[in-house]
């Protein structure tokens, strides 16, 4: 009998890693999970072996990551926070990187974000843009997937959007909302990720899905399939930052951030190559219609 392939997959308990883990389960790869939450729900039970992702006592890591064949990394830091970094999760990264070399695995299949720069003046395309040439240099067999915006049940971004169409009273855009997203579905994220931990060339994947909208023109579509009619408007970008600092507030989270908001306006979730993924936005809010959006979800109380 073949034996079964092993993969180390990081946050199986959160957004992606869990769709990720789901895959992998289901075509029979034996599966471990590096978390920083053991304690979330864990829908895999004794199917998926758990441990700390111990970034700071390595030998540890290479221990976990020892007689794997692949590691899959999702792990990021989505903005600054007193409690985390982009800067240490950089660091993180490299050790979990170097970690993986030494324990012997094979390949590193690891997630970045469509036009990552280390020139980027914004910290989160910059670290991924560090992230890459260094996995590149130290890697001989990698593959690296820059998805653009994830959807799907239990996403962060595009329920918010549904939230906020649903809850305040009219819609402001970003300037004039004419830069682009290319939303990808995170299960047709997840099954990019388990071919390319079949593969055994070193591949950059640009990931993004069948529909690209202008942020208003996704504004407009969502509103349009919840059926909720509001104004929208075109705000300067600093009045719409200072709005999601209100929620940010009211809801004990960070619902947007500066840096987000120059990211989403200078392209950077935009991409010109071939779409990769299959299911359109459009299809999915129209299935999820009487639930997107009926419920924040609060990135900050995930990390809890
Ligand atoms: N979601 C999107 O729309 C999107 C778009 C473009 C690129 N990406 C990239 O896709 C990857 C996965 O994204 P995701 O949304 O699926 O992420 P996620 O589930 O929220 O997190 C992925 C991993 O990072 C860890 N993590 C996240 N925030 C952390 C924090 N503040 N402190 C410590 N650990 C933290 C998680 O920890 P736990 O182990 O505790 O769960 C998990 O192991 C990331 O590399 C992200 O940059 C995502």
């Amino acid at each position: 009998m073949k034996a079964k392939k092993k993969v180390v997959v990081t946050g199986a308990f959160g957004y992606s890693g869990k769709a990720i883990s789901g895959k992998l389960l289901s075509k029979g790869f034996e599966v471990k999970t590096l978390t920083n939450s053991p304690d979330k729900p864990n829908p895999y039970g004794d199917r998926i072996e758990v441990e700390p992702f111990n970034f700071h006592e390595p030998e540890k890591l290479v221990n976990s990551l020892s007689g794997f064949d692949t590691l899959i990394n999702t792990y990021w830091v989505r903005f600054n926070h007193k409690k985390f970094d982009h800067e240490n999760a950089v660091n993180n990264t490299k050790v979990l990187f170097e970690s993986a070399k030494e324990a012997g695995v094979n390949r590193i299949v690891h997630v970045s974000i469509t036009n990552p720069s280390i020139d980027s003046d914004l910290e989160y395309f910059k670290g991924k843009g560090e992230l890459e040439a260094y996995l590149k240099s130290m890697a001989n067999n990698y593959s690296i997937i820059r998805p653009a915006v994830l959807f799907g049940k239990n996403d962060i971004l595009i329920n918010n959007i549904a939230w906020m169409i649903r809850h305040l009273p009219v819609f402001g855009v970003f300037g004039k909302g004419d830069y682009k997203l290319q939303p990808i579905h995170v299960d047709d994220f997840a099954d990019v990720i388990i071919n390319e931990c079949q593969n055994d060339k070193n591949t950059v994947i640009d990931a993004i899905g069948p529909e690209t909208f202008t942020y208003k023109e996704l504004v407009a579509t969502m509103m349009d399939i919840i059926n909720v009619k509001k104004p929208i408007i075109d705000v300067h970008p600093y009045l719409g930052y200072l709005v999601g600092r209100v929620v940010s507030f009211i809801k004990h989270d960070v619902t947007i951030t500066r840096e987000e908001i120059k990211g989403l306006m200078d392209n950077l979730l935009f991409v010109d190559s071939r779409p990769i993924g299959k299911t359109k936005l459009t299809d999915w809010v129209r299935e999820n219609q009487n639930t997107i959006g009926t419920r924040y979800a609060n990135e900050l109380a995930r990390r809890v």
